[in-house]
């Protein structure tokens, strides 16, 4: 086994180890409240949910090999909640995911739930709400995993900035869910504002009156970030969007791409950087330029045609004053509809050198998921289902449009009660000779289901997503995919439909990045392999809110019988009401 990885990696495997039993490794208790606030993100007033009174809510910072402990108290008071740590892989822990139908019931209205587990892989993270579509709201945030003290990282920095990047729609999320799942299907629509570090700006002349949006309100002035002319700047990026692709310009600067997803990368000099939700990057930025004024930082939607403003922040070279606008005009981005930029971009992201683990050479398993949209009457969900009434218009993969069960996964395969979720296995591949992943299709055949992948533990498993046409002709989407509990090898990008054949002899071996989250492209393919070595029950989707909920995902299972016992406070929902009373 450890002939397959490098000297560097061997290392880092030892201090990751060295780390768990580092004296100083630190427990962090963190004491959350969620509840229904009004806030102006981008001016206009409405319902957010927030953390101790914040959207974004708290940034947690945390060094590797640490243990976060979060009491979560929801006082939603009509909403049930839950909080996944997205990134961190929760190795042992696998009912603090916060996965709510796959790994614990819902936190219920006035009830505490504890999340604990350890951060045992530095670099930048985030966590949001996995329940509904409660994301949207507002609930989400950045987690900071610094290195142990003494490692070297493959860049120097004297100092780090953060932007947390999202969209924001002036309805509610429950207006957006009904819309969703109504037989008059009524999709979210474009956001009205895009928001840095949870903030942004709606043109208030469109907001009809009265006092519900006020430019003035300061909780709308712009995200502001300080350099000082000379120093060299770590710029942690997340994507917590709902929807959008978006693509990020400092102007006058390029950036360089340093990390992805907890990952070191062979360093890329880009002027734009593409971001789909759910990834996260850290940037070099260096402040050389001329420091008597200050400089635009821009985000436009990329991939689907835009109806949003340029989301603006302001780099702000001192002493300037921190608001004081740039005298320039926003940067707009490239096309929108530029695909094979952006694809290329996606490529050009591989492993820095020094840190390469190659991935194991061949895999036990391949599981093809071919991602459709329709709108044709699903057949009725064969087993317990969330969704009584299937939504009628769906994504699906390989013809399943996936539904939660009522009794979470973790908890029935553990108690293995056989009868609260599909027992047929979900399917590995599509006709892929003889569909066409170019024309409209209605995919007559899907039908709504929670089954799920039982996968063996240890083996290693390909996943290819294929994308296809929508229902209108001409039109693919971009689909950021995004896997729970653990981080898998890119071993590669195309265009077009994977052959099996031909297609996997093109995969890159030698250098690929791992990561958590990995965009789909138009029309495209992406191949990715991960070991199953950590016992539990993961989602794996796409991180478009709308779209999970919709179905547009599925579930791995690996090792459930090696999981340590559950911990009562995941259970009381569905058939769960009897393992919680019992514990
Ligand atoms: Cu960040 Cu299951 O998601
Ligand atoms: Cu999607």
């Amino acid at each position: 086994m450890s002939s397959l990885f490098g000297q560097a990696s061997l290392f880092l495997l030892l201090s990751t180890f060295l780390s768990f039993f580092n004296a100083e490794a630190k427990i962090h208790h963190l004491k959350w409240e969620i509840k229904y606030e009004y806030k102006s993100p981008d001016c206009f007033r409405k319902l957010a949910i927030t953390i101790n009174g914040l959207t974004p809510g708290p940034m947690i910072t945390a060094t590797q090999g640490d243990t976060l402990v979060v009491d979560v108290t929801n006082t939603l008071l009509t909403e049930n909640a839950a909080i996944h740590w997205h990134g961190i892989r929760q190795i042992g822990t696998p009912w603090s995911d916060g996965t709510e139908g796959v790994t614990q019931c819902p936190i219920m209205p006035g009830d505490t739930f504890t999340y604990r587990f350890v951060v045992d892989r530095a670099g930048t993270y985030m966590y949001h709400a996995h329940y509904g579509m409660q994301r949207s709201a507002g609930l989400h945030g950045l987690i900071r995993v610094l290195v142990p003290p003494g490692t070297v990282e493959p860049f120097k920095y004297d100092d780090e900035l953060h932007l947390v990047l999202n969209d924001w729609w002036h309805k509610s999320t429950y207006e957006q869910t009904a819309g969703l799942s109504s037989p008059n299907f009524e999709w979210v629509g474009e956001p009205q504002s895009l928001l840095i570090n949870g903030r942004g700006k709606f043109n208030c002349s469109l907001a009809g009156g009265g006092d519900s949006c006020n430019l003035a309100n300061s909780e709308c002035s712009p995200a502001s970030l300080t350099v000082v002319q000379g120093r060299t700047y770590r710029l942690r990026i997340a994507s917590v969007a709902s929807l959008s692709a978006f693509n990020l310009e400092i102007e006058a600067h390029n950036m360089t791409i340093v990390e992805v997803d907890g990952y070191y990368v062979k360093p890329v000099v880009v002027k734009n950087l593409n971001i789909y939700s759910g990834e996260t990057y850290s940037v070099i930025l260096k402040a050389d330029e001329d420091k008597s004024r200050n400089y635009w930082v821009a985000l436009n939607v990329v991939s689907r045609k835009p109806n949003t403003p340029t989301g603006t922040a302001i780099l702000n070279y001192y002493p300037n004053h921190p608001l004081k606008p740039p005298p320039t005009a926003t940067p707009i981005g490239p096309p929108w509809n530029d695909t094979l930029y952006r694809f290329n971009q996606s490529k050009s992201i591989v492993s820095h050198p020094n840190f390469i683990e190659a991935p194991p050479p061949t895999s036990n398993r391949l599981i093809i998921l071919l991602n459709t949209f329709l709108t044709s009457p699903l057949s009725p969900t064969p087993t317990l289902s969330r969704h009584h009434h299937p939504h009628p218009t769906a994504w699906a993969l390989n013809n399943i449009s996936f539904t939660l069960p009522t009794t979470p996964y973790l908890i029935a395969m553990k108690s293995q009660m056989q009868h609260v979720f599909s027992q047929k296995p979900a399917p590995e591949t599509y006709d892929y000779k003889n569909y066409n992943i170019h024309v409209v299709s209605s995919n007559p055949n899907t039908v709504s289901s929670n089954s799920v992948y039982r996968l063996e533990f240890g083996s290693t498993v390909d996943v290819i997503l294929q994308n296809a046409n929508t229902l209108s002709a001409n039109n693919s989407e971009t689909h950021p995919w995004h896997l729970h509990g653990h981080d898998f090898w890119v071993l590669g990008y195309g265009m077009g439909k994977f052959d099996p054949e031909v297609d996997s002899k093109k995969y890159n071996l030698f250098d690929p990045i791992q990561r958590n989250t990995v965009p789909l492209h138009p029309y495209g393919w992406t191949a990715l392999r991960f070991r199953a070595d950590n016992p539990g029950v993961w989602a794996f989707h796409c991180h478009i809110e709308a779209h999970f909920f919709m179905g547009m995902g599925v579930v791995f299972e690996e090792g459930v019988e090696k999981v340590g016992e559950l911990p009562s406070s995941i259970m009381g929902c569905g058939e769960s009401k009897h393992l919680r009373r019992r514990a």
